[in-house]
Order: structure tokens, then C-alpha cells, then sequence
């Protein structure tokens, strides 16, 4: 389904990704963990063409999808949905709206310029919040939603693209347990539901393990682990993270990095 063939994608004398090499034969929900600089986001962004190869393949369903140009390019990142840590809404506008944008990948900009969206597409826009447990929220600014809530409405936009993959480049490091749990939750309950690819850079071996079915490993660009998290192993981690165990704190703890204040304020309060 989704195979990387010696990828290699150089910035000057740095190898971020080095002669990488996997096949995926089926929707997986797959992690990608790794030291800060492993090469985590820049693998996510040779999938969805933000980035270019310097040199191999990476073919999706049988396509070459290094070699698209033009408005198949265009196609191909319409067919995949990006999920980011800082969730990437446009703030002031509503998170009905943020959502019918993921419809920017698949139409022409002017009519949705002028927030002309279909009935049928706002119905979809809040089938989908619903499914997600945010209907509720449709009419709010999205800055006023939680960190977690944000997220949720990322995954919503995504998939109002229908995307053939998922993307999430470290999709709860900016958030709390106990949202990163439900944004963790969401995300695999999609994956199970509708049987879509989910591959997401995760920055604890913890969350790796609970979530995926299938674990990559990346240091200094090279794939250095590639199976099942039953198989994450101390010393494999070692072999992921480097011997001087700063995967203990970093790939091992539940601890998630400091929320702003503001984003603590509004985090929903544990049921
Ligand atoms: N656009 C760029 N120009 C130059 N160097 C880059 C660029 N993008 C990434 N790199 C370098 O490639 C290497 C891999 O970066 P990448 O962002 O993929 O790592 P990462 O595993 O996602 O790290 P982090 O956990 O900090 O997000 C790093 O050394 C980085 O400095
Ligand atoms: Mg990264």
C-alpha cells in the first residue's frame, strides 16, 4: 500500500531522512518515533510532497507518488490529511468553517473565498464534529476551544478531505494527558471505523506502544526499527534513542510538555 524504496532526502551536508526503506501492505496505524532531528517530520513530508526526495521512491497503491507534478500533485495532497502539533486552525473563524477548509484541497478557492459552501457540505462538516464529540462547538471561534478540542477539529477538517492517509506530525505534544488521550482515542478510532492509514510522529515510546500497530524507528535518518511495539524492546529503544537514556525522560515518561496557560484555562475538566 504505502513502500519506501532507498528514500533519501539531503539539506546540504545533513541527511534528514537516510536511505529509508518500509512497505506497509495494509491500513496501519503506524508511529514514527525518534530523537529531536531523527528526520520524523521531514519522512511525513516526503509522503505529502511538502518536501521532495533527493533521491529514491515512494509509491501509495501501486502510484509513484515522487514523480506528480502539477494538478495531480495537488490531488495527491488533497488525499492526504495533515494533522499538526499546533493544529494549524485559523483562529478567529469558526469551527465549522475551519472544517469546510478541508474542502480547500479539492476545490477551487474562489467560491470557498467567499465561504460559499453547499448545504450538503455543511451537513458533512457537522456529521463529522459530531462523530468527533464536538458538534456542540460548531458556532464557536476556534480559538476559544480547548487545546485538545482544536485538535479534534484538525481531525475533522482532515477528514472532510475523505483522505486516503492520515498524516499527524506529533498531534498531542502540545497537549495535557488527558487530552492527548482523547485526541490518541480519536485518532485510532478512525483508523478502526473506517479503516484509514494512520502514521503519526510521537514523541513517547509510551504512547507508541498503547496505539500502533506498527512502530518505525528513526536515528540520524536512517530507519532503525521497524515492527510490532511488542518488539520495542529497552535495547531496541536504546538503539532508537541512543544509549546516554535520554529515551527514560523523554520517550518513556508520561509527562507532556508545559500547555500554555491560556490552553490550561480551558482544558475540560476530567469526568
Ligand atoms: N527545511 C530544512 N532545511 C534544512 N534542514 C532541515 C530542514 N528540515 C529539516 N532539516 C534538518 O533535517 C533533520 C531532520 O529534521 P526533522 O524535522 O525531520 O526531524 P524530527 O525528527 O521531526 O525532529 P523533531 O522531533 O524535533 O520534530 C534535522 O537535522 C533538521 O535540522
Ligand atoms: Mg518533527
Amino acid at each position: 500500500m504505502l513502500t519506501f524504496t532507498s528514500v533519501t532526502r539531503r539539506f546540504g551536508q545533513r541527511l534528514a531522512v537516510d536511505d529509508a526503506s518500509f512497505h506497509i501492505d495494509r491500513p496501519t496505524f503506524v508511529g514514527v518515533i525518534g530523537r529531536s532531528g531523527a528526520g520524523k517530520s521531514t519522512l511525513l513530508r516526503l509522503v505529502s510532497r511538502l518536501t521532495d526526495a533527493t533521491s529514491g521512491k515512494i509509491h501509495f497503491e501501486g502510484r509513484d507518488i515522487l514523480t506528480l507534478q502539477g494538478a495531480d500533485k495537488r490531488a495527491w495532497q488533497g488525499r492526504c490529511g495533515m494533522i499538526f502539533q499546533q493544529f494549524n486552525l485559523v483562529p478567529r473563524l469558526d469551527v465549522a468553517t475551519n472544517v469546510l477548509h478541508g474542502l480547500l484541497s479539492r476545490r477551487a478557492v474562489l467560491p470557498t473565498l467567499f465561504n460559499l459552501w453547499s448545504e450538503a457540505d455543511v451537513l458533512t462538516a457537522l456529521s463529522i464534529l459530531d462523530r468527533l464529540g464536538i458538534a456542540d462547538q460548531a458556532a464557536k471561534r476556534a480559538e476559544a476551544l480547548s487545546g485538545g478540542q482544536q485538535q479534534r477539529v484538525a481531525i475533522a477538517r482532515a477528514l472532510m478531505q475523505d483522505p486516503g492517509l492520515i498524516l499527524a506530525d506529533e498531534p498531542i505534544a502540545s497537549l495535557d494527558p488527558m487530552n492527548a488521550k482523547l485526541v490518541m482515542d480519536t485518532l485510532r478510532r478512525i483508523h478502526d471505523e473506517d479503516g484509514r492509514m494512520v502514521i503519526a510522529n510521537l514523541h513517547t515510546l509510551d504512547t507508541a506502544r498503547r496505539y500502533c500497530d506498527r512502530v518505525i524507528g528513526m536515528r540520524d535518518g536512517r530507519v532503525v526499527f521497524d515492527g510490532t511495539p511488542d518488539l520495542l524492546t529497552t535495547q531496541a529503544a536504546r538503539d532508537i534513542y541512543g544509549a546516554d537514556a535520554s529515551f527514560n525522560e523523554r520517550a518513556t515518561s508520561t509527562a507532556i510538555p508545559a500547555l500554555p496557560d491560556a490552553a490550561y484555562a480551558q482544558a475540560m475538566p476530567v469526568p
